[in-house]
């Protein structure tokens, strides 16, 4: 068992909150943390306030922001309606790490949602997310809190790292590590085929959705469409989530690919005492434990890519998870990021 998440109490004391309600009234930029990632926070119905974070990001004007909220009233306020499959999935597991895509109200600005007429809302469970989400009085557009197609933070101090000038960014929450590790899992609902689109797989799990639905209404995975359809969503870009340093995936310890040169690489090891990935562990210039279970693997993914850009490698081995269901998400991210 892994020693449950240290936060600080209390949470955020009354004059740091005070100081991010302050600056989001002011159309500033707050990023703070949630279960999955730290987001880059703005007041959703601010216009101005959006495009800071795209401008901030360097983020494309078209691709959506999911909206936070933490009050059912907020959730009417920016859903046109809500299908009933995806409201079930939202009693199931909100507070939690999932996304709906629901036609928007009038009051959501286009800004946030990239002129899309559908909305993205989740409702964090992260406690620091939720006091800031309580005290301030509109929902937050809130993006991963890094430059666009680099890697997801998890920690406080990987947004700085991305975004070091506080003026553009005067305030990061820390609320300690991201629990969860990977972004929200997303679902949207097509009525031509009565289905729920799975848009993005994360710690929500299909079977987990699947179970709450009942067997009459199916989960469709929209990575297995043709790719057109599955372009509508940014975050599931061929490339994405990267480092800088490049990864390739190596299927067979004992055969490097020709000029990849073991002792000027670091190895992502799932399991390095797997047969056969002894010598290549030995040999590298530094093996980085992602984990062993999917549950640690996907937690310090993103943490460990944004080490390995730090100690000046050639390359990065990914040793391959298993190819289970259970790792189904950690692949959705892995294959991502491998060139
Ligand atoms: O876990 C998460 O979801 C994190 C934390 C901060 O909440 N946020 C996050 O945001 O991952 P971002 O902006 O990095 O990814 C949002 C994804 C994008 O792939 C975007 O295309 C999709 O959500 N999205 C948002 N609104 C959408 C919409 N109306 N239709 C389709 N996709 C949408
Ligand atoms: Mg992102």
């Amino acid at each position: 068992m892994e020693p449950p998440p240290l936060l600080p109490t209390p949470l955020l004391d009354e004059a740091t909150l005070a100081r991010a309600c302050g600056l989001l009234a002011a159309g500033q930029l707050v990023a703070f943390p949630t279960e999955t990632v730290y987001g880059l926070g703005a007041d959703a119905l601010n216009p101005l306030a959006i495009q800071r974070i795209y401008a901030l990001k360097g983020r494309p004007a078209n691709h959506p922001l999911i909206v936070h909220v933490a009050r059912w009233a907020d959730v009417t306020r920016l859903a046109a309606s809500i299908p009933a499959p995806l409201q079930q999935l939202t009693e199931a597991f909100w507070p939690g790490p999932l996304t709906i895509i629901v036609p928007k109200t009038t009051l959501v600005p286009s800004a946030a949602t990239g002129g899309q007429a559908t909305v993205g809302i989740r409702w964090p469970v992260h406690p620091v997310a939720q006091q800031v989400l309580q005290a301030y009085a509109n929902p937050l557009v809130a993006p991963s809190a890094n430059r666009y197609q680099h890697v997801s933070p998890t920690t406080a101090a990987h947004v700085r790292g991305d975004f070091p000038d506080t003026d553009a960014l005067p305030l990061v929450l820390d609320g300690g590590d991201c629990e969860v590790g990977l972004e929200s899992t997303i679902v949207g609902w097509d009525d031509a085929t009565h289905t729920v689109q799975l848009l993005r797989p994360g710690h929500i799990t299909p079977d987990a959705m699947q179970a709450v639905l009942g067997d009459s209404v199916p989960i469709v995975d929209v990575s297995t469409l043709p790719a057109a359809r599955a372009e509508k969503v940014s975050g599931q870009e061929a490339r994405h989530y990267c480092p800088q340093t490049p990864v390739i995936l190596v299927e067979n310890p004992a055969k490097l690919p020709s000029g990849v040169e073991a002792h000027q690489c670091a190895l992502l090891a799932w399991d390095s005492t797997q047969p056969g990935w002894e010598a290549l562990a030995k040999q590298a210039k530094a093996v980085l434990p992602v984990g062993e279970t999917p549950l640690q693997y996907a937690k310090h993914l993103y943490a460990t890519l944004r080490h390995a850009d730090t100690l000046n490698t050639t390359t990065l081995l990914l040793q391959p998870p298993p190819n289970t269901p259970d790792w189904a998400t950690v692949w959705n991210r892995l294959q991502r990021l491998v060139k």
